[in-house]
């Protein structure tokens, strides 16, 4: 497969990688580098059009043409019903907070309950826990010891008294994918909804709300190639359903009610052009995919076949280099995960390890990942935590290959 992904080709489009070379970027999970084509779109953004939106001259109705057509593509990014069922705004967490006190303000006695998952990062946690004064019930669907969730642990949770699932698409820490389409069928047996943090899960696989039917969605640009900012989507007619906070003059209905005020305009240009990255390489690589929507499918299905490779062979130096791999560890596995992974060495404390692998060359991360209900699931202090890397598709075997040598040289 990876002769078929024009690695090289793609490697040449983001400038940042050459810059920092030999540094290589294995900290993607929080926060990935930009393609050209980003960075040109939002510094002409700056250049030309840095005026606000809603105005009668020609730099101003720009910019609402611009960001109608990041909505447009964002849409065919995660094959959305239409283009006003995506809201942009800050970050995912600010929309995870914002959705979850509209929605703590429609549950009643006896649909009060909300699942959340301790495989979460604490954004898809705390923020539906703060409902509690409002009379929510959380439930937690916990994961398996292999860092995984599976379904049939989930159903005994599910009830007529649950509000909304939240869970996660794939884990940011362990990498491991969520059967989301089964989750949303098991949810809506039961009358609840199913909103998904897919801030992890954006560049590294096809994503599809109509096909996963699911209720609500959150990503965040700064991982999928793009700057900061965060996107909501959500079914139009649950969005025109729930109070969002809105001045009076606002229209009260999607997106508008959900865009409380100025967002970042230019990032939100840099995020309709990351995503016409994706479409460029899936018309490279099926020059006969007709719509955008085929073409950007095509690319994130490469990529995910790709990001395997890279996971089986992560896997594999971990394991040479006796690390404690959290989560699914089998190369022969790798289907089931992306390659973002935790782990540690033993005998070495994470910090060490991460300090070590800085002077290798290699920018990775310690700590908690910002998930305190996983780190006590796996036995892991707060103040200590465990190592991850996470790859995405621009890194290479290559670079595997010397993370593997460098941390065998720590490990002994
Ligand atoms: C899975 C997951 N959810 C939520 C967040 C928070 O996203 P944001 O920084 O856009 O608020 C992150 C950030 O690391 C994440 O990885």
């Amino acid at each position: 497969m990876s002769k078929d992904f024009p690695i090289e080709e793609l490697r040449a489009k983001f400038p940042a990688l050459g810059r920092a070379a030999p540094f290589v970027y294995f900290d993607n999970a929080a926060g990935a580098q930009a393609p050209q084509g980003v960075l040109d779109t939002v510094a002409m953004h700056l250049l030309d059009f840095n005026v606000q939106r809603g105005g009668r001259y020609p730099k101003s109705v720009e910019v609402d043409r611009v960001i109608a057509a990041a909505r447009a593509k964002v849409a065919a990014w995660i094959n959305a019903r239409d283009a006003s069922e995506i809201c942009f705004g800050l970050n995912a967490t600010s929309f995870i907070r914002m959705v979850s006190l509209a929605i703590g303000q429609t549950l009643k006695p006896g649909r009060n309950r909300i699942v959340v998952t301790d495989l979460d990062h604490a954004a898809n946690i705390s923020t539906w826990q703060a409902l509690e004064p409002m009379g929510a019930e959380i439930v937690f669907w916990k994961m398996r010891g292999d860092g995984t969730l599976h379904l049939e642990d989930l159903l005994p949770l599910l009830d007529e008294r649950v509000r909304i699932v939240a869970c996660t698409t794939v884990s940011h820490a362990l990498g491991s994918l969520v059967n989301v389409g089964q989750v949303a069928h098991a949810a809506h047996w039961v009358g609840a909804e199913l909103f998904l943090d897919s801030v992890h899960y954006g560049p590294h696989a096809p994503a599809d709300v109509q096909r996963w039917d699911c209720d609500y969605l959150v990503c965040s640009g700064y991982k999928a190639f793009a700057p900061h900012m965060g996107f909501l989507w959500g079914r139009r007619e649950l969005l025109a359903a729930l109070p969002f906070f809105r001045e009076d003059f606002i229209p009260d209905e999607p997106p508008y009610k959900v865009e409380a005020g100025t967002f970042v305009y230019e990032n939100v240009a840099g995020m309709g052009a990351a995503v016409d990255y994706f479409e460029s390489l899936g018309r490279h690589l099926d020059p006969k995919s007709n719509t955008p929507r085929g073409a950007i499918e095509t690319a994130m299905e490469a990529i995910q076949g790709y990001e395997h490779q890279l996971s089986a062979a992560m896997l594999t130096v971990l394991r040479d280099a006796g690390a404690i791999v959290y989560g699914i560890a089998d190369p022969e596995r790798a289907q089931e995960r992306v390659p973002t992974i935790c782990f540690n060495l033993p005998e070495n404390h994470p910090r060490d390890v991460v300090l070590r692998m800085a002077e290798e060359g290699f920018g990775i991360r310690d700590g908690h990942m910002y998930a305190p209900r996983l780190m006590a699931r796996l036995g892991l202090a707060m103040d200590r935590g465990c190592v991850r890397a996470s790859l995405v598709h621009y890194n290479t075997l290559a670079e595997v290959e010397r993370f593997g040598e460098a941390l065998r040289k720590i490990a002994t």
